[in-house]
């Protein structure tokens, strides 16, 4: 049944006064010209002239929809208490609310969902604690290891700033001086790296983060989203045939599912590890390119996630969304992982210039099933009052007459006791080729010829000094890597065999062995 004509509501201005004619300007006769004092007209323009927020920096095309979380209770087969308080993981079959953004990484807000990038895979717990968001992505390790290099690596992978193209050049320009980088790119360059919609991939935290039970003790632990949906990817081919039709296929795939009613569904898998340094690992377990092994650090399973409803509105819902890592509960708390912390001062800061420095007021941001009372006041487009105590004039604490109160002692600090020498240094083991050589051999023989022709096709790109960088570098990861991509460029380890290993690297007595086989 159609609303009758008259029955639709009329359309005002946002002062709330009646617009009679949206049709024509106000003007002196019929021909013009316009007046000024024209209130509609200039109200409709100037709020379309500001339309558009900026984009995001990084992962500006995306899609939010809305769920919830379920516990199990339990890691794995022990009570989850053991290792941490966070109320949200306690009581089996507890369900707590989540909006969830997937997006690409470079391309800008209307870019092609078809791209080779890693895929962002954002979730928001709206907790009775308060939110908690895990930021991770979809190929579980990522290129660098300081978040001091996050612009460089943007910068290299964004458009060039002259030709405004992709630019394989200044990809693998960076890329050969950052050896940390080779994991990450066996993966992106493999048919990881074009995930065949959302709903088909695996989410992981990357970074590792800390759990704290009841008695302060803390783990280190990683994230793993695995999907009910099983994991598919897309060829090069079948990418550009999807492109020639539609920018948005995974936007469009998850949106229509869940008017479908087929929710998608992924189990949130954990691994622990004690919450010390692991000398015995040939790695460190707060490097971000590098994965746990699960043989001796098992992912269990703590819950899962429903996604089963589509957001009413783009712009409130999925561009105003914002999340950080900075944004944890009780219970859960961070690592010293280089990247964590540059990344958590990172979110916040960019949302208070791109959304605004009230944007936790919006209601896609709000933690909305806990209580927020701050004396943070006022500010552009302040929306309300956050919760003040019972006195209005008191926004400051400590106060006699009323106001706010600091929250009861969670008790002591946790953690270990730090002592150092202030200093810029990489962290001592730094293994950057062991794990990529490691996931090559763990790919099908397809998989391994879908990533040394992607290799060879963007290198070929490249100056000679870089293509046989990259050669070097995959030698030293695994042997058939390197030879496969080496034979696509006519280099021969020998051709490579004068480099020396780049300023400040760091070489394990595997990778001088290898380097010896060169010439
Ligand atoms: C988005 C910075 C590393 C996952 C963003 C944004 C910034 C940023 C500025 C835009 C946020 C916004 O405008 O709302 C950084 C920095 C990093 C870093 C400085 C390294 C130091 C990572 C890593 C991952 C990741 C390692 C994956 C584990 C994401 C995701 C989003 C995002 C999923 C999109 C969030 C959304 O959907 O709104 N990052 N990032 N980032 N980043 Fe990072």
């Amino acid at each position: 049944m159609t609303t009758g004509e008259h029955d639709r509501p009329t359309l005002t201005t946002r002062q709330g006064h009646p617009v009679s004619d949206n049709q024509n300007q106000r003007t002196v006769g019929a021909r013009g010209p316009a007046t000024l004092e024209n209130y509609h007209f200039l109200e409709k323009i100037s709020h379309f002239d500001r339309e558009r927020i900026p984009e995001r920096v990084v992962h500006a095309r995306g899609v939010t929809t809305y769920g919830y979380f379920e516990a199990y209770g339990k890691l794995g087969d022990e009570p989850i208490s053991r290792f941490t308080r966070a109320k949200l993981f306690q009581e089996a079959g507890k369900r707590t609310d989540v909006a969830v953004r997937f997006s690409t990484v470079i391309g800008g807000r209307d870019s092609a969902e078809t791209a080779r990038d890693p895929r962002g895979f954002a979730v928001k717990f709206y907790t009775e604690d308060g939110n908690w968001d895990l930021v991770g992505n979809n190929l579980g390790v990522f290129f660098i290891r300081d978040a001091i290099k996050f612009p460089d690596v943007i910068h290299a992978l964004k458009p060039d700033p002259v030709t405004f193209r992709q630019e394989p050049a200044r990809i693998f320009d960076f890329m050969s001086q950052t050896p940390e980088s080779m994991h990450m790119l066996v993966n992106l360059f493999s048919p990881r790296g074009i995930p065949a919609t959302y709903r088909f991939m695996q989410g992981f935290g990357v970074n590792t983060y800390k759990w704290v039970n009841d008695r302060n003790e803390t783990v280190l632990v990683k994230y793993h989203w695995m999907p009910k949906q099983g994991v598919r990817s897309l060829t090069v081919e079948d990418a550009a045939a999807i492109q020639a039709n539609d920018l948005g296929h995974a936007t469009k795939d998850l949106m229509e599912a869940i008017d479908r009613g087929e929710y998608p569904e992924w189990e949130l898998l954990v691994q622990v590890m004690s919450d010390d340094e692991h000398d015995e690992l040939d790695f460190d377990p707060l490097d971000d390119t590098k994965v746990w092994p699960e043989n001796d650090f098992p992912p269990r399973p703590v819950g899962r996630l429903v996604l089963n409803r589509n957001v009413s509105n783009n712009f409130a819902e999925n561009e105003q969304i914002s999340f950080g890592t900075g944004v944890l509960v009780d219970g859960l708390d961070f690592s010293d992982d280089k990247m964590l912390v540059g990344r958590t001062f990172s979110y916040s800061d960019t949302q208070r210039y791109r959304v605004g420095p009230n944007y936790l007021q919006l209601p896609v941001n709000q933690a909305k099933n806990a209580d927020v009372r701050t004396n943070q006041r006022d500010g552009m487009m302040a929306y309300h009052v956050d919760g003040a105590g019972e006195n209005p004039h008191v926004n400051y604490e400590p106060s006699i007459t009323g106001g706010l109160r600091e929250a009861p002692s969670p008790g002591e600090e946790v953690g270990p006791v730090i002592t150092g020498r202030l200093t810029r240094r990489r962290i001592p083991r730094t293994n950057d080729y062991k794990q990529a050589g490691q996931r090559y051999l763990l790919m099908h023989q397809w998989e391994r010829d879908d990533l040394v022709q992607n290799f060879v096709t963007l290198i070929s790109e490249c100056a000679r000094p870089v293509q046989e960088r990259m050669v070097w570098h995959f030698l030293l990861a695994e042997d058939e890597l390197g030879l496969r991509v080496g034979q696509g460029l006519g280099i021969t380890p020998a051709d490579v065999a004068h480099l020396d290993p780049l300023p400040g690297q760091v070489l394990t007595d595997e990778d001088r062995q290898r380097l010896s086989r060169l010439g």
